[in-house]
């Protein structure tokens, strides 16, 4: 069982690193912004509450959050482990968890943070193109697809860049982000489940660390 959190400020890694672990331990990937960017657009009510919230690049309320994050935890397939990924970004969310695993009986065990210099997430933020199909990042520079305009996990050619990767948006959702960070992170360094790994090196070398981190947990 590996029941995980991935940290970090918007762009540090954690969709691309939540892929690499999930194609390496098949555990169940729990990412609240493609929770709510799915809802966008289905337009449910969930959706339009985030929409005016993440447009602007500010934290959809905690009690909105946790209700999709209880729901999907309470789903078969994360029996076996999950993921959380952006899930919590401030205390009350993080004790609104405890609450929720407890309810579930599926206890936290890991929480890893990404760290990476604030300077370096604008550039991440404005390269990042994903996959319409299959949901793949890549970015311009940094990590682009093999083959040229053409995915490497499932072949589509059809990409898109998200709305709030605008810069002014990428700013403000860094500067929310900064702000809930460091309680955040001392929440879990004192229950003891924090490690953080240094996101500034490539991809592989950050999986590297994580996969220490998780080859441990049973
Ligand atoms: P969400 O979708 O979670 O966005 P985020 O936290 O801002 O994080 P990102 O997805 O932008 O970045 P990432 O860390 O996954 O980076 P990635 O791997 O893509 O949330 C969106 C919005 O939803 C929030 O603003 C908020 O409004 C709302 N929301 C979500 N959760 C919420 C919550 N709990 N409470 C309240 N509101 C919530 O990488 C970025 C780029 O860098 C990519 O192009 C990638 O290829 C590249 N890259 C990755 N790793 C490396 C590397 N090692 N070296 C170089 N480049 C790299």
């Amino acid at each position: 069982m590996k029941n995980i959190i991935l940290m970090g400020l918007p762009g540090a890694g954690k969709g691309t690193q939540a892929e690499m672990i999930v194609d390496n331990y098949q555990i169940a990937h729990i990412s609240t912004g493609d929770m709510f960017r799915e809802a966008m657009a289905e337009g449910t009510q969930v959706g339009l509450e985030a929409k005016s919230f993440i447009d602007a690049g500010n934290l959809v309320p905690d009690e909105v959050t946790a209700k999709l994050v209880e729901e999907r935890l309470s789903k078969a397939d994360t029996n076996d482990g999950y993921i959380l990924d952006g899930f919590p970004r401030t205390t009350v969310q993080a004790e609104m968890l405890e609450s929720i695993t407890a309810n579930v009986n599926k206890p936290l065990q890991k929480v890893i943070n990404i760290e990476v210099d604030p300077k370096l997430l604008v550039e991440r933020l404005s390269g990042r193109f994903i996959c319409r199909d299959c949901g793949a990042t890549y970015h311009k520079i940094f990590n682009p697809t093999k083959v040229e305009n053409t995915c490497d996990r499932c072949g589509s050619h059809n990409f898109y860049q998200r709305e709030d990767d605008k810069p002014e948006v990428v700013k403000k959702r860094i500067e929310v982000n900064l702000e809930m960070n460091t309680p955040l992170i001392d929440f879990y360094r004192e229950k003891g489940l924090l490690i953080s790994v240094d996101g500034t090196r490539s991809r592989d070398e950050v999986f590297a660390d994580i996969n220490e981190a998780l080859s441990s947990l049973n």
